[in-house]
């Protein structure tokens, strides 16, 4: 792996931090040659040499799935999670699990997630107990689900039949929402009955995650919550630690941290694509900077738009993020909004707004009755096109 693979494709950018490019088995780490320039490599990491600052983290996973606790990393995009789970599995592979990674991105059905797993316990030769074989026809390429199977019915008995201690992580688990209710109650079964299988399990946002963090009395995997690790930004002294190793890999001297972090904070996506900028690419630290914040801008917004999608009053919801770039106090962010939109809302529908953009990981509750956006790039975002967009398309339909 080496800086600058990615840069070709025209959605490099998307491919790189999503790394939607598959659904990968980690069997063994990649070669990474000493003095070879990896921070800056804008794929997610896969080897801890290349993981800057996270060894914690990874011990901590690691020693939770071995003590039987399953794990949801959480995060902003571009925090490291993809990162950490893969450093994760990877070690754990090499320490006897059979270590399994799904990436959730596109997954909609319990069919498709019952398929990729077919074909990660395929191809990783996991040893299962198929004794029953309900759902199963064994053959010499492996198994398939057998003609009228119920996926619920195969998904279980395929989870249940491992037999040896295998980690399953599977990538921005958020996705997996609209089966959350089959897919609890798979979990759940798996958890009780099969002590060889653990999940880790990564998530930008709600939804799902926070069913499995906090399952309700009614959930399957009520009494067992997964471990939360919260990954967050770096201190200003790591990020500077970050940039100056990574550029110290290139041979390059670099002083520019102040104006760096300033813009950036410590996300360590951000960062990595900066350094890849200037470092790989060769560009100059502001057009760097500009490049860096162009991408990261739209990838905001294609965030904000997915969230959007089911919410009734988007304006509402900009208006507040919009607020936020000025003002962090409750009563100010309130009093902004009212102006922008021309209109009251009431307290309750206000708070309603702002704690579902706390769930989603755009804002972050400093303390009672304040609150900042948890991305640099939220405050770069042109708010005023995007009320002006979402109020003409809602026009035609009041
Ligand atoms: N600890 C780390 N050290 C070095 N680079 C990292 C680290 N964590 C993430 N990155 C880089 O940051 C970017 C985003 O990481 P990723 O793991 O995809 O984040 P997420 O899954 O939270 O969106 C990638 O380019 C990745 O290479
Ligand atoms: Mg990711």
């Amino acid at each position: 792996m080496y800086p600058g693979l990615c840069v070709k494709a025209i959605t490099w950018l998307e491919k790189c931090l999503d790394d939607s490019s598959g659904d990968i088995l980690i069997t063994a780490g990649s070669s990474v040659t000493a003095g070879s320039a990896v921070l800056f490599d804008l794929h997610p990491k896969e080897v801890r040499d290349e993981l800057f600052g996270r060894d914690e983290e990874v011990e901590y996973v690691k020693r939770q799935v071995r003590a039987g606790n399953w794990v949801v990393i959480s995060g902003q995009r571009g925090i490291g999670k993809t990162s950490l789970l893969k450093v994760v599995l990877n070690e754990l592979s090499r320490d006897g699990f059979r270590a399994i990674y799904v990436n959730a991105r596109g997954i909609t059905t319990l069919r498709d997630l019952l398929a990729i797993l077919i074909n990660e316990i395929n191809k990783s030769r996991v040893r299962l107990r198929l004794t029953v074989s309900l759902n199963f026809i064994i053959g010499s390429a492996g198994i398939t689900l057998s003609r009228g199977s119920r996926v619920f019915n195969g998904l279980l008995e395929l989870l249940l039949s491992i037999d040896e201690d295998t980690v399953i992580g599977i990538d921005e688990v958020q996705e997996l929402s609209r089966v959350s209710g089959q897919f609890l109650k798979i979990l759940g079964n798996v958890f009780a009955s099969n002590p060889r299988v653990s999940f880790v399990f990564t998530g930008s946002y709600v939804g799902l995650v926070k069913a499995l963090l906090r399952p309700s009395p009614e959930s399957p995997l009520y009494g067992r919550p997964p471990v939360e690790v919260r990954l967050r930004s770096f201190s200003d002294e790591l990020s500077r630690e970050f940039l100056r190793r990574g550029f110290n890999e290139l041979g390059i001297q670099f002083h520019a941290f102040d104006t760096v972090i300033n813009r950036l904070d410590g996300v360590i996506g951000w960062l990595t694509l900066f350094g890849n900028y200037h470092g790989v690419r060769g560009l100059g630290i502001e057009d760097s900077l500009r490049e860096t914040v162009n991408e990261g801008v739209k990838i905001m917004i294609s965030e904000l738009e997915h969230f959007l999608e089911d919410k009734a009053n988007k304006a509402l919801y900009l208006a507040i993020l919009s607020a936020l770039r000025f003002v962090n106090r409750w009563k100010d962010i309130k009093f902004a909004v009212t102006a922008r939109l021309g209109r009251e809302f009431g307290d309750r529908e206000f708070v309603n707004a702002l704690n579902a953009l706390i769930n989603y990981n755009f804002v972050e509750r400093v303390r009672e009755g304040e609150y900042r956006l948890i991305d640099p790039m939220l405050r770069e975002v042109d708010y005023d096109e995007l009320i002006r967009k979402y109020s003409r398309t809602s026009e035609p339909q009041r």
